[in-house]
C-alpha cells in the first residue's frame, strides 16, 4: 500500500480564477508530507486536486497532470469516485454522520461499496478503529451515535472511516486545528503510524506540527491577495526548518511574514 504522487505543472482554477499556478512535486510512498503557507495561498485547493475533490466546486478544474504510480488521475477513462476511494480525505472539522452509530460511521463507505456481510463489516470496523487508535475508547459503545464522541475522538473516527475503505493515500486538511493539545498529540501519533502503510499529506498552520510529523515539507506562497498561489520549495522537513533555500520560506517559518 501507499502510492507515489507525481504532480506536473498543475494549474488549478475556480471558473476563470487561477487559484494555484504551476505546481510540480513528487510525494514519495509511505511518507508524510506537510503543506505550509499563509492563508489563501491554495494549500486546500491544491490538496483537493490530489483526489479530484475540487471538482465538487462548480467551475473547479485543473490543467497539468497528477500521476498516482504512473496512472493519470485526470485520464479520460478515470472515474473520480474511484479516485476518491484510492485517495481518501480527512477534513478540518470532524464530520461524522451525527445520528449514525460509531460502527456504522466507520463502515459507511464499505456499505456504499456494497459490502453487506455483518461479520465482515464488524471486523472492518474493529480493524479501522484500532488503526485510528480509537478502539479502546469506543469498543463498549459501538452502537451509540458518532456525535456523542469528543472532538478529538470524532476526528479519529473520521480517520477510521477514511482508512476503512483501504485507500493508498490519505489527505488531511488541518486535521488538528479544532482539537485540544492532547487530542492533537493522539492524531499526530496516529499519523506517524499511518505512514507505515499510507502516503500521507497534511496541511497545517502549526509549524511545530509540520516539524514533528512530516518527512518532507512544501511551502506555498502568493505574491498578493487575488494572485495565484504557488510552490516556493519542497524539501526534507529538517532542511526547510533549519536551512531553507529560499528567503521567502525563511521569512515565513521565522514569523516575519504570514
Ligand atoms: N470554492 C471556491 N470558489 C472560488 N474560489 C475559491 C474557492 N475556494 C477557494 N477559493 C480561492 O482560492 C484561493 C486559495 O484558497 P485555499 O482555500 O485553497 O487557500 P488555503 O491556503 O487553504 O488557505 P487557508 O490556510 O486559509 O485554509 C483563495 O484565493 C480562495 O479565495
Ligand atoms: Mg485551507
Amino acid at each position: 500500500m501507499g502510492k507515489r504522487i507525481d504532480v506536473q505543472d498543475l494549474h488549478v482554477y475556480y471558473g476563470s480564477f487561477l487559484a494555484v499556478e504551476g505546481v510540480s512535486m513528487t510525494i514519495e510512498p509511505r511518507s508524510v508530507t506537510a503543506f505550509i503557507g499563509p492563508s489563501g495561498c491554495g494549500k486546500s485547493t491544491f490538496l483537493k486536486t490530489l483526489n479530484r475533490m475540487h471538482e465538487v466546486t462548480p467551475g473547479g478544474r485543473v490543467e497539468g497532470k497528477v500521476l498516482l504510480d504512473d496512472e493519470d488521475l485526470y485520464g479520460a477513462n478515470v472515474d473520480p469516485v474511484a479516485v476518491r476511494r484510492t485517495v481518501g480525505m480527512v477534513f478540518q472539522r470532524p464530520n461524522p454522520f451525527p445520528t449514525m452509530s460509531i460502527a456504522d460511521n466507520v463502515t459507511a463507505g464499505l456499505r456504499l461499496n456494497g459490502v453487506k456481510d455483518k461479520k465482515v463489516l464488524a471486523e472492518k470496523a474493529e480493524k479501522s478503529l484500532r488503526g485510528a487508535n480509537l478502539w479502546d475508547e469506543v469498543k463498549d459503545r459501538l452502537n451509540k451515535p458518532g456525535a456523542g464522541l469528543s472532538g478529538g475522538q470524532q476526528q479519529r473516527l473520521c480517520i477510521a472511516r477514511a482508512i476503512a475503505v483501504e485507500p493508498q493515500v490519505l489527505l488531511m486538511d488541518e486535521p488538528c486545528s479544532a482539537l485540544d493539545p492532547i487530542s492533537t498529540g493522539k492524531v499526530e501519533d496516529l499519523i506517524e503510524e499511518l505512514k507505515d502503510d499510507y502516503t500521507v499529506v497534511i496541511v497545517t498552520h502549526n509549524m511545530q506540527q509540520a516539524a514533528r510529523v512530516s518527512d518532507k515539507t512544501a511551502f506555498f506562497n502568493l505574491k498578493e491577495t487575488g494572485k495565484p498561489g504557488h510552490l516556493i520549495e519542497m524539501d526534507d522537513t529538517q532542511k526547510i526548518f533549519n536551512n531553507p533555500s529560499e528567503r521567502a520560506t525563511e521569512d515565513y517559518i521565522s514569523g516575519r511574514f504570514g
